[in-house]
């Protein structure tokens, strides 16, 4: 490759989306979590991202041209993608100099409820990564997926935890070596096998566009009268969980995870102004899942993202049984009898490496 070459080309990631386990709501300034947290990416919901990138000195801001399912992206979408270009901008100045045509589609319904800016932050931070890399813009020994991680942050905090498969861990804690609130690390090192195999049953109760954003909620946490207690709460549960994930005790992950989902909602509930995201099939949904497990001994698990869509965590050596219980009891609370049959994925893969 010579040097023009490095400088135009088309680079394209498909990036999955993530579940977290322990949440992360709640940050300071520069995008910085207020606790650590810890999730599980996903496989089947992602983001493909294509970017096409063009160099010339004499520009002194990039050009960013975004399109969304071939058509000019949403305004939402564009004034929020733009942002973080321009962000990514002050970190990598040479990022200036491109003009960026930015083709971007989801696997996944625009309409099932489901938050893309995991998937499409990361994508995106994943091609812009590349492109800086080829340009010889990124240090030799530095570590691709700490920086595009890094970089899928200042996009959306959740997505910094896109870039690894398995389970991701983003904020820092003296549990776990390397790691940072300002990038996520992989965990896998030492998951016990129980829980490499996991589906996760997605459960679209609603798929409206949510009431509030996650950036007007991690702001509410800021004042909230419980703000030092769920530091704190964060903090203790994500040592135990780690325990777990290392030792494969799944009625122990089941505690852990469902309490942090009601624990978010019922921040939400006691912010101020306060604000619930649940709707009456959720708590049906939820209500379903406890019982079949004092009833079965099946190890199955929820846990809700910020919005009223359940996901249903799993073993995949039961999934026979927990596809006859969606079908059979769940699948009538969901939305148009929705729910899509993800599980736990291997992480991005890029797809075009074209000069
Ligand atoms: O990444 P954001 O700013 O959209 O915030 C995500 C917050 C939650 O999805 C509710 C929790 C999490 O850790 O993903």
């Amino acid at each position: 490759m010579n040097q023009q070459q490095a400088f135009l080309g088309k680079i394209s990631w498909r990036s999955p989306s993530n579940i977290a386990l322990i949440k992360y709501w709640g940050k300071k300034a520069g995008q910085i979590p207020a606790s650590p947290s810890i999730s599980m990416t996903l496989s089947k919901s992602f983001t493909q991202c294509t970017v096409s990138y063009d160099f010339h000195s004499a520009r002194l801001r990039s050009e960013v041209n975004l399109f969304f399912n071939h058509q000019p992206a949403p305004e939402n979408f564009a004034i929020k993608t733009t942002d973080f270009i321009r962000t990514l901008e002050t970190v990598f100045p040479f990022l200036c100099h491109f003009r960026l045509t930015v083709h971007t589609f989801n696997s996944f319904p625009h309409s099932a409820g489901i938050a893309s800016s995991a998937s499409s932050m990361s994508a995106l931070a994943l091609c812009i990564a590349t492109i800086l890399s080829r340009s010889g813009q990124l240090p030799a020994d530095s570590d691709f997926f700490r920086t595009a991680s890094f970089m899928a942050r200042l996009g959306s905090g959740s997505a910094a935890r896109s870039v690894y498969g398995g389970y991701s861990l983003w904020g820092k804690t003296p549990l776990v070596e390397n790691s940072s609130d300002k990038y996520a690390v992989p965990l896998n090192d030492f998951i016990h096998p129980v829980f490499r195999e996991y589906g996760d049953a997605i459960l679209v109760v609603s798929s409206g566009t949510k009431e509030i954003s996650s950036s007007a909620g991690h702001a509410m946490m800021q004042n909230h009268s419980y703000s030092e207690g769920r530091i704190r709460q964060a903090g203790e549960r994500l040592e135990r969980l780690l325990q777990v994930l290392k030792e494969g005790k799944e009625q122990k992950f089941t505690d852990i995870v469902e309490n942090e989902a009601l624990t978010l909602h019922a921040l939400m509930m006691s912010s101020e102004p306060a604000f619930f995201l649940l709707q009456p099939e959720t708590i049906a949904i939820l209500k379903k899942i406890k019982s079949f497990r004092a009833h079965t001994n099946l190890p199955v698990t929820f846990t809700i993202d910020a919005g009223p869509n359940v996901h249903l965590l799993y073993p995949l050596r039961y999934r026979k049984e927990i596809t006859g219980f969606i079908a059979s009891e769940l699948e009538p609370h969901c939305e148009n009898r929705q729910w899509i049959d993800d599980g736990i994925g291997s992480g991005p893969e890029q797809l075009i490496d074209e000069v």
